[in-house]
């Protein structure tokens, strides 16, 4: 089965093919940052606007880039939620008219699926069970992952998901809009022995997350000390560790209570080269392995919605007529 995907939930349009036999046979995501950073952050209404744009002549470019014509098309899916209601209605529109004009079945995805199975369009997937960790800039959780649609939620965060804090604290640091990636550039050249920042909740049990009191601790920082290169970077490298110390320290929790041999890592924050190491090293001491999704499938992307369609399509799963989006939708009500 072909499957055509369709992401519009955020900043990001996402196209691809994937194909049940051969795999993925071409992608491209165009990102609608320049269009936002002016703004400081995402601005709903360009960006519905800016999908409008964008998603027929990507689609366009994916079929001529796959070498194959519309009606060679076997199904339809797009990102369903959760998300901006106006960019997740452009994709859905998109999605279900193509479906119905070419006379396929279409299937509304969930993101956070999407993000969590990406690492299946990599040529040594993990097998069922896993344990995941998606954080990505809308949340932070950890999910038990026993099969398709089999999500228990182990940890949440309870304020701030990790990307948004990275790129809050990027903010106060003057790196602009999305800053996780530039924050992380930053630290590279930070003294981690400067300043030590909190590793919140890691002292009570649970696995839940809380990120907003490292925000504020880097602003009281930033206050505090003088302005210059060198302080930047070490504010940076200070609050970096304490994210992915605290990451790792829940994900080698789960591992032991879940007695579970595989992570994967999802979602934007996943292309932090600090958390991936730590993580290297958790799973090494805890005899496990670790899985993640190549730099482009950890970010938002529409080959993730193509694969996960196909196998719920695959499933014999598909959307009526009309036309439904959830913003909110928690992973394990799908
Ligand atoms: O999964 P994603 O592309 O979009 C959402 O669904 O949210 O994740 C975007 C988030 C942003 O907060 C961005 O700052 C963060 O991922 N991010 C990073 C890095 N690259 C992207 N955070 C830390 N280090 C990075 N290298
Ligand atoms: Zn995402």
């Amino acid at each position: 089965m072909r499957v055509l995907g369709i992401e519009t939930s955020c900043d990001e349009t996402g196209i691809a093919i994937y194909d049940s036999d051969c795999g993925l046979l071409a992608h491209t995501t165009y990102s609608q940052t320049e269009i936002h950073s002016a703004w400081g952050g995402v601005v709903p209404e360009l960006a519905s606007r800016d999908h409008v744009r964008k998603a027929v002549p990507l689609i366009e470019a994916v079929l001529e880039k796959a070498a194959i014509q519309r009606n060679e098309i076997d199904g339809v899916a797009y990102t369903k939620g959760p998300g901006l209601v106006g960019a997740l209605l452009v994709g859905a529109m998109l999605g279900r008219t193509l479906g119905f004009a070419w006379g396929v079945p279409t299937i509304g995805v969930h993101h956070l699926e999407g993000h969590l199975l990406a690492p299946f369009l990599e040529p040594n997937p993990p097998v069922f069970p896993f344990l995941a960790l998606l954080v990505s800039g809308g949340h932070t959780e950890l999910v038990k992952v026993d099969g398709i649609g089999k999500y228990e939620i182990m940890g949440d965060t309870l304020d701030d998901a990790a990307g948004e804090a990275f790129d809050k604290t990027a903010k106060l640091l003057g790196l602009g809009y999305p800053g996780g990636a530039a924050l992380a550039k930053l630290a590279e050249q930070g003294n981690p022995a400067r300043f030590h920042f909190p590793r919140p909740m890691v002292d009570r049990p649970g696995l839940d997350f809380s990120f907003s009191g490292l925000k504020t601790f880097a602003l009281h920082t930033v206050e505090s000390n003088r302005q210059d290169y060198q302080t930047r970077a070490d504010i940076a490298r200070a609050f970096e560790d304490a994210v992915v110390e605290t990451l790792a320290i829940k994900c080698r929790r789960a591992l032991q209570e879940t007695g579970y041999q595989r992570l994967v890592i999802a979602g934007g924050v996943g292309a932090n080269s600090s958390l991936r190491r730590k993580l290297h090293e958790i799973c090494r001491k805890q005899e496990a392995s670790l899985f993640f999704p190549r730099l482009e499938f950890c970010t938002d992307n529409g080959a993730m919605i193509a694969y996960v369609g196909c196998q719920r399509l695959m499933m014999g799963e598909q959307e009526d007529l009309s036309v439904e989006v959830y913003p909110r939708w928690p992973l394990n009500k799908i």
